[in-house]
Parts: C-alpha cells; sequence; structure tokens
C-alpha cells in the first residue's frame, strides 16, 4: 500500500470539502434533526459525505467507508481499509455559530489507526498525521506532549458530564472541575482533540462519542504522545458509541484514577 499517495489524495480531498462547505454559506441550508430535536444534520453534512463516499468509491474501489450519515458501508469489523469519516463534526456550531467545527477523517487498515486528518474549516486550520512519523498542525510539527500536573490543566469536557447523568458519577466529575485550572468546551469533538494534540488544552473527556468523532484525532493525538482510551482504559473499538478520553500521559493516569467512576 503506497500511504504517501493515499495522504495526498485525502488532504486535497478534505480542503474540496472545506471549500465546498464554505460556498454553502451562500446558499440555503436545510436543518433537520435526527436520534433528538437537538442532534442536528443539515444536507451540507449529507451532501460532503455524498462527495467524499463517490470520490473514494471511484479512486480506491476496494476501501470500505464509515461515516456519519450512512452513505458509505455497514460494517461489523475494521477489517481491510476503513475510511472513516465525520463530513461536519460540530454541526450544532455550524448550524448556529457558523464556525467552530471540522471534517475529520481517519484511514485504518485492520483497525490500526494509519492516517489522521482534522480540518477545522472556518480557520483553515489543518492537522494530520501518519502513523510513526508525527503529528502536524499547518504544516509545522507538532511536539512531544510532556505531563502536566492537574491543577495546571485545561480540562475540554461538556457540560453534560457535570450534571447527573446515566454514565458517570457526576460528584467525581464536580472534583475534577474544582481540582484543574479550567475547562473549555468548544462542540467539537474533533477539535478538542486537535486542541489536546497541539497542547491548546491537556485532556478531553466524553461519556458518548461515535467512531466518526474520534477516528482521526486518535491518530493525530497518539503521534504526539497522548493516551486515548475508553473510560475503562481499553482501546477504543470504533465501532459503536463509546466512553472516551484523551490526555497528556500522567493526566491520563491521575484523571482515570482519581475522577472517573462509571455506573
Ligand atoms: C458531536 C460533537 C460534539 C459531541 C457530540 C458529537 P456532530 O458531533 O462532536 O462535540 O459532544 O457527542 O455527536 O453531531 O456535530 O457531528
Ligand atoms: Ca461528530
Ligand atoms: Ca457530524
Amino acid at each position: 500500500m503506497n500511504w504517501g499517495i493515499i495522504d495526498r489524495y485525502a488532504k486535497s480531498l478534505i480542503k474540496e470539502a472545506g471549500h465546498k462547505i464554505r460556498v454553502s454559506f451562500f446558499s440555503h441550508i436545510d436543518i433537520d434533526s435526527k436520534a433528538h430535536a437537538n442532534d442536528l444534520v443539515t444536507n451540507i453534512d449529507r451532501d460532503i459525505e455524498r462527495f467524499f463516499v463517490k470520490r473514494i468509491g471511484r479512486d480506491f474501489p476496494d476501501h470500505k467507508i464509515l461515516g456519519e450519515e450512512g452513505y458509505g458501508s455497514e460494517l461489523e469489523s475494521l477489517k481491510g481499509i476503513v475510511w472513516i469519516l465525520d463530513p461536519i463534526d460540530g454541526t450544532m456550531n455550524f448550524v448556529h455559530q457558523k464556525r467552530n467545527f471540522a471534517i475529520s477523517l481517519g484511514i485504518y487498515a485492520d483497525g490500526i489507526g494509519m492516517l489522521g486528518y482534522i480540518y477545522d474549516v472556518m480557520r483553515d486550520d489543518f492537522y494530520h498525521a501518519a502513523k510513526g512519523e508525527g503529528a502536524y498542525f499547518n504544516d509545522e510539527r507538532l511536539p512531544t506532549l510532556e505531563t502536566t500536573p492537574l491543577r495546571e490543566a485545561i480540562i475540554g469536557i461538556n457540560a453534560s458530564w457535570v450534571a447527573p447523568n446515566r454514565y458517570v458519577e457526576h460528584e467525581p466529575i464536580i472534583e475534577l472541575v474544582k481540582s484543574c485550572r479550567g475547562t473549555r468546551s468548544y462542540g467539537s469533538a474533533a477539535i478538542e482533540l486537535a486542541y489536546v494534540s497541539s497542547g491548546k488544552i491537556d485532556a478531553y473527556l466524553s461519556m458518548r462519542l461515535s467512531p466518526w468523532d474520534i477516528a482521526g484525532g486518535m491518530i493525530i493525538a497518539q503521534e504526539v504522545g497522548a493516551l486515548t482510551t475508553t473510560m475503562k482504559g481499553e482501546k477504543p473499538r470504533l465501532l459503536g458509541q463509546e466512553t472516551f478520553i484523551v490526555a497528556r500521559p500522567g493526566l491520563h493516569k491521575e484523571i482515570m484514577e482519581k475522577y472517573i467512576c462509571l455506573k
């Protein structure tokens, strides 16, 4: 497999898709909801996924695609080469703010992350990594992450996990929030993974993410030495919804040991 060719191809596809998204703001956007009233999807999410599926299907017919909007393949395993795509991660931001959303793509070979991309479309910020070759932010190599104690760390967390919820005991999470330097919530798991990878925040956690939210970002994060696991400390399977944490090495242990108590 020539990963260099696939890498160049994927980058140009993502840039083209980003351009399409920016142009879409000049036309009417249809907003729909999926699982519940606040789970938004637009015709642009769908068009962008279809654009990827069509191109990849034409140029790499033996590759599979796992995409949020369902135009790719139905997969029961990650055997073969699988492109895991979120055409717009942060759809609520896309609809309400016209910014703070990203295209997220991870390319896996038999379940091993080979190439990862996060494109913050409106900032034109491109994060990418190839397994074993380091991670880059706008073509500048990202340094390996060093450890940070929790008291000096910024934690990416959505306020829902600080309130009573069905996945995790929320009292320890309140303690986590009180013990760190500050919290942030950007509304796009992919952007939060990119921010951990580039040292803008120190950890990000969520109790419920889908494969396409994290597939690209995990490859980037691993290349800078961040730990990416489920809340049980396991490797995410990337085949359904899972709990998830990405953090600098020592910080991952500190958060997991002291503050995560699954129900
Ligand atoms: C969502 C975003 C959000 C996260 C949700 C995801 P979407 O993805 O990543 O930050 O909290 O769990 O579903 O629906 O905008 O692609
Ligand atoms: Ca998403
Ligand atoms: Ca999405």
